[in-house]
This record gives structure tokens, C-alpha cells and sequence, in this order.
């Protein structure tokens, strides 16, 4: 299965112009499965909560679920993007998932971090897990690596694969993601954003790229760099994060203890 993910700087605000440099960008992209960064079209540092309604979208009604599945369709993929999302009077920090067959469904940020606790809902689907051909993935977003528990659900419920659309600022997550893997024996795409923003009178914000794909052992397959935009794709084989076998003795899920766990 040939995997990736794009990272790269957008303009905060810009959508169509964005999206129009992303997907020429992917126009003769080659995989099976693409993750773009959290809040990928939009930019991350909002002012006020009129600014993050003007700039959401409906799914699968809006323009970057609606162009990406144009794209997916075209290069028969499936493609993982976050967008701020507006869905009955709310609004999530969100990501969608698009095939060559539409829209397969939205996760909806669980863990919000920062100021996004002030412009967002927390999200309201819980985890879930959506079939590519024989691989299954599973969707988190940035500051959820922070809770294990998310992509230990994620795990339970089968994932071979976990998409992970980020807007990192911190820098331990690179290091964490290898844990997370590790100990589910799970591959992640990290696809975080480079680039800064600053608006209104906020100090600016800057992102840490270091966007990765890891594999069950541990192993960093690939790792960009802090400052670059970068389109990344490898082939990996993920029934491998189908064999939880650490050695002959250990079984990683058979082998928990779930009533010693709070
Ligand atoms: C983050 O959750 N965007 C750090």
C-alpha cells in the first residue's frame, strides 16, 4: 500500500487559494492513501468565533471535502484533510475522509487544544475506524496524541493505520508518535503544517512540520524536516500492524488488563 502525506505552509484565510495550490500540487499524485495536515485550507490561528464561522465548512457540501473528492476520484485515493467544520449550529475542528467513491465519513476533534476550547465543540462521534480495501484507518487529530486513550481506541477497534492531521507547535509529539505506535503496533501518518501565523495582536505561532509515517515496531520511516514543504509517499504493508505478537509470550491486547485500568 503506498501511503503519504503533503506538508506545507497555507495562508491563513485563503481557502479557494489554497486549495487550488494543494491539489495542483497532488494533481499526478501516485497512493493509495494521502493525509494533509489539521485545518489544512483554512489556517489554525483564529481571532474570534464570527471568523472561524465565516471560514467553516458543511460536509460533504463544502469546497474542500467537495474538491478533494474530485481529486480522490481522479487519482483513484483516499485522502485525509482537516477543515473546520459547521454542522447543525456548531462548529468542530474536523477531518474528513474522501475516496474514490465520495465522502466516507468525518471525525470530529475530541481533544481540543489552547484557544480552539474557546472557538470549538468538542467532538461529538467518538472514534472510529473506516475500511480501505483490506487496511483499516482510523482518524486523530493533532493534540489528541496527547491521550493515549484515543489511539488505544482506535487499536481495539482494529486500526491498522492511524491518520493524524496536525497543527503541532509543542515539539514532543514526533517522539510520542513513535510510542503510540509502539505500543499499539500500529503505523501513524503525522501530516503537520509548517510555516507561522501571526494575527491580530496574538504572539505568532509556529509550526513544527517534522510530518512522519511510523511503523508498528517503532521504527520512523520517514521524517521531514521543521522548515520544508514536502510531499512524502512509501510503500508499506500494513497487515503488519495486524500481528500484535511482541515474542512468543506476549500478545499486546490479549495481555492487558483492563480491570486495573481506570
Ligand atoms: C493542536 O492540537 N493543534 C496542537
Amino acid at each position: 500500500m503506498r501511503v503519504g502525506f503533503y506538508q506545507y505552509a497555507p495562508r491563513f484565510g485563503a481557502i479557494q487559494d489554497n486549495l487550488d495550490a494543494v491539489i495542483d500540487r497532488l494533481e499526478s499524485v501516485d497512493c493509495d492513501l494521502l493525509v494533509l495536515p489539521e485545518l489544512a485550507m483554512s489556517g489554525y490561528q483564529f481571532c474570534s468565533g464570527e471568523e472561524v464561522a465565516r471560514l467553516a465548512e458543511s460536509v460533504p457540501d463544502g469546497p474542500t471535502t467537495q474538491r478533494l473528492m474530485e481529486l480522490a476520484k481522479r487519482r483513484q485515493c483516499s485522502i485525509v484533510v482537516g477543515l473546520a467544520e459547521h454542522h447543525a449550529g456548531t462548529l468542530y475542528n474536523s477531518a474528513v475522509l474522501v475516496g474514490p467513491l465520495g465522502c466516507m465519513g468525518v471525525y470530529r476533534k475530541v481533544h481540543l487544544f489552547f484557544e480552539e476550547t474557546l472557538f470549538f465543540s468538542p467532538g461529538n462521534l467518538g472514534f472510529q475506524v473506516w475500511p480501505i480495501g483490506d487496511t483499516r484507518i482510523g482518524l486523530l487529530i493533532c493534540f489528541d496524541w496527547f491521550y493515549p486513550e484515543a489511539a488505544r481506541t482506535l487499536a481495539l477497534m482494529g486500526a491498522d493505520i492511524l491518520c493524524h492531521p496536525s497543527n503541532l507547535v509543542l515539539p514532543h509529539c514526533p517522539d510520542a508518535m513513535v510510542t503510540r505506535c509502539l505500543e499499539n503496533r500500529v503505523f501513524s501518518i503525522t501530516a503537520n503544517r509548517i510555516g507561522e501565523e501571526a494575527r491580530g495582536d496574538k504572539p505568532a505561532l509556529r509550526f513544527i512540520g517534522k510530518s512522519e509515517i511510523i511503523s508498528p515496531s517503532g521504527n520512523i520511516l520517514h521524517r521531514s524536516s521543521e522548515t520544508e514543504s514536502e510531499l512524502v509517499l512509501l510503500d508499506i504493508d500494513p497487515m503488519q500492524a495486524r500481528d500484535k505478537n511482541l515474542n512468543p509470550y506476549n500478545d499486546l491486547l490479549r495481555d492487558r488488563y483492563p480491570q486495573y485500568y481506570k
